[in-house]
């Protein structure tokens, strides 16, 4: 059994100071106390290099909250995942409900990140979920089978994948879901995994979390329901006040 996954979304939350200062905070409680989770850290792209540099050595894993999926080009704004992966970075977040809803993101393009991810050793951090609507009019597993559909179009099976369940109405200042919520998803999504690749394949490599207003409080919560591998923190990653509590609870578990 892996470690729970922790996965700290920084989004657009904090000046590079303040990314650096809490990445500090983060290393000086957590490194070195038992390795019972792996964390990672997901700042903006501006802080991936001083961060690279302070959690090098350290048992705090570097993310990125997304990439392009070409290798290079006239593409004015983007970053590649080969650039991630030259600064240590070991997974990105792809297909958020946020860059899903304010960039216009498809199922598609999400698909083509995982893959550019893939081929560079980054472990892609798919994000699925339904809407407020989707779940009220009953269709919250159309939706989500529909997204794995495409996002997981010709991966193989053979090389890390996460699949984050966050369903976007439970997304703080929302939510959170209940476990009785994210039982039935979390099934539903391990049973798609299980049509698409082997159980060897699902078992060794692919893990799927929860996210949406998880907190110290309820994070035991999520991690009990079954096929939950872990979690993708937003808010309440912000703060080493609230995020280091969080991590010590999952490390005591
Ligand atoms: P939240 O964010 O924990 O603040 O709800 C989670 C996410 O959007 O990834």
């Amino acid at each position: 059994m892996k470690p729970p996954l922790l996965i700290a979304n920084w989004k657009m939350k904090l000046l590079p100071e303040q990314e650096r200062n809490l990445a500090g905070e983060i290393i000086t409680a957590i490194d070195g106390k038992g390795g019972k989770t792996e964390v990672v850290i997901c700042p903006t792209h501006l802080s991936i290099d001083s961060i690279s540099s302070q959690a090098g050595g350290t048992d705090i894993v570097l993310g990125a909250q997304d990439a392009c999926w070409e290798h290079e080009g006239a593409l004015t704004g983007e970053i590649s995942a080969e650039a991630l992966a030259g600064y240590g970075v070991k997974y990105c977040i792809v297909g958020h409900s946020e860059r899903r809803r304010n960039f216009g993101e498809t199922d598609d393009m999400i698909n083509k990140k995982a893959l550019s991810l893939l081929v560079h050793s980054v472990t892609p951090v798919i994000c699925v979920g339904e809407t407020h609507d989707e779940r009220r009019e009953g269709r919250q597993e159309v939706t989500i089978m529909r997204q794995l559909r495409t996002v997981l179009k010709s991966l193989s099976g053979d090389f890390p994948i996460v699949v984050a369940y966050e369903p976007v109405w439970a997304i703080s200042p929302n939510g959170p879901a209940e476990p009785e919520h994210v039982a039935p998803m979390a099934e539903l999504i391990y049973q798609t995994l299980i049509d698409r690749f082997s159980p060897e394949q699902v078992a060794s490599n692919i893990r799927i979390i929860y996210g949406g207003s998880v907190d110290a409080e309820n994070i035991i919560s999520f991690l009990k329901v079954p096929h939950i591998a872990g979690a993708l923190l937003g808010a309440a990653s912000l703060q080493s006040s609230t995020f280091i509590p969080l991590v010590k609870t999952v490390m005591q578990q």
